[in-house]
């Protein structure tokens, strides 16, 4: 098996890491560190529908892995001190799988779905009954028994969660009374959740504390926005200081962890590093389609889209263009390659 990307932000990871993350994840909105425009949204309605005793409105995030998605839903379940109930569009492969979770809800409840982009079409009709009018509509038997029953759901809270936010019907969009967008996060956020991951895993204690804050500065920057990946290389740079530097953490110790991770300054890694250098070298800059790039690298589409394209798009190291993908002459100044074909604004469309 190729060896893991550290830089991924997709869940993944071994069971400790998984565990680790859990750890980490805040449990309050106070706690959640950025995104102010989307955490005041939140704030409002929650202390709106508490007042009226109702429960929270449907909420759908989307975003890259690893910005905060899950971790909001448990938030909110908090906030309203209900009950959170968790699953994922793949996980519902038929209508009884969906209806048992429904009905089984409890009022005011939290239902999060994971991946809601890849629930099945047929699944889609009785969440959107549930969600408007709190009843589903169950057909049992076929052929002349057929008849159908109506269940009532108590009102509760759907937390959709998306990767894919084209990706998501009109209609099914439309339910939600709160759709956002998550955004990368500043450097100056990932410090201050670093700071917490620190504190909470005893890095803090850990030599000179002006060197330790410039440390963790160091690992924001490596951390393309994302917090999952900022608490990932902690875990990784926090080992290693441990193991090769005597237990003192200085932004050296840092360069020294993250660069035999293959992790550069900007964050960028070997997955994005062969990303680049296909659409350099085999397409000549580009403009080249993802599909082609795909098969050039032996990976999935859908994983560069996901997780490789949106911080390179981020950082201006790639513009997606009516004909393709295509690298900007930042990037073949990051790489050390010439880029000779930068697009023209013309080319550009979003
Ligand atoms: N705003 C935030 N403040 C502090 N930590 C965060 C924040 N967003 C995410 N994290 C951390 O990053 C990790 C990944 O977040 P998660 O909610 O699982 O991302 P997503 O569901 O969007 O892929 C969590 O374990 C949590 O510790
Ligand atoms: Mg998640």
């Amino acid at each position: 098996m190729a060896k893991e990307r550290i830089i991924t932000a997709s869940e993944g990871g071994t069971s400790e890491e998984r565990a680790f993350n859990v750890s980490l994840r805040p449990q309050r909105l106070t706690e959640y560190t950025g995104q102010p425009k989307l955490t005041e949204k939140l704030d409002i309605t929650l202390q709106a529908v508490k007042a009226r005793q109702e429960p929270m409105e449907h909420v759908l995030l989307h975003g890259p892995p690893g910005l905060g998605k899950t971790t909001l839903a448990h938030i909110i379940a908090n906030e309203m001190e209900t009950h959170l109930t968790v699953t994922a569009g793949p996980a519902l492969t038929k209508p009884g799988d969906l209806v048992g979770i429904l009905t089984k809800l409890g009022e005011g409840d939290v239902l999060f779905v994971d991946e809601i982009h890849r629930l099945q079409i047929s699944l889609e009709e009785y969440l959107y009954s549930a969600m408007e009018d709190f009843k589903i509509d169950v057909q049992i038997d076929q052929g002349m028994h057929a008849k159908t029953i109506t269940l009532p759901v108590k009102p509760f809270t759907l937390i959709g969660a998306t990767t894919r936010a084209g990706m998501i019907s009109g209609p099914m969009r439309s339910r939600f009374g709160i759709t956002h967008n998550l955004e990368f996060y500043s450097e100056a956020d990932l410090l201050k959740i670093l700071q917490r991951s620190a504190g909470l895993m005893g890095v803090l204690d850990v030599g000179d504390s002006n060197h330790v804050l410039e440390a963790l500065g160091a690992i924001a920057s490596r951390s393309r926005g994302t917090p999952r990946i900022a608490n990932r290389l902690l875990r990784r740079v926090r080992d290693f200081t441990q193991v090769k530097a005597g237990g003192t953490l200085t932004p050296a110790v840092v360069d020294a962890a993250l660069a035999l991770e293959g992790v550069d300054g900007l964050g960028i890694d070997d997955l994005d590093r062969k990303y680049m250098n296909v659409i350099a070298g085999v397409y000549e800059g580009g403009p080249v389609g993802l599909e082609a790039i795909a098969a050039t690298l032996g990976e999935d589409a859908g994983t560069l889209e996901e997780v490789v394209e949106p911080y390179l798009l981020q950082i201006g190291f790639l513009a997606r263009t009516r004909k393709g993908r295509q690298l900007t002459s930042a990037a073949g100044k990051h790489l050390g390659l010439k880029i000779s074909t930068d697009q023209t604004p013309a080319d550009l469309f979003d």
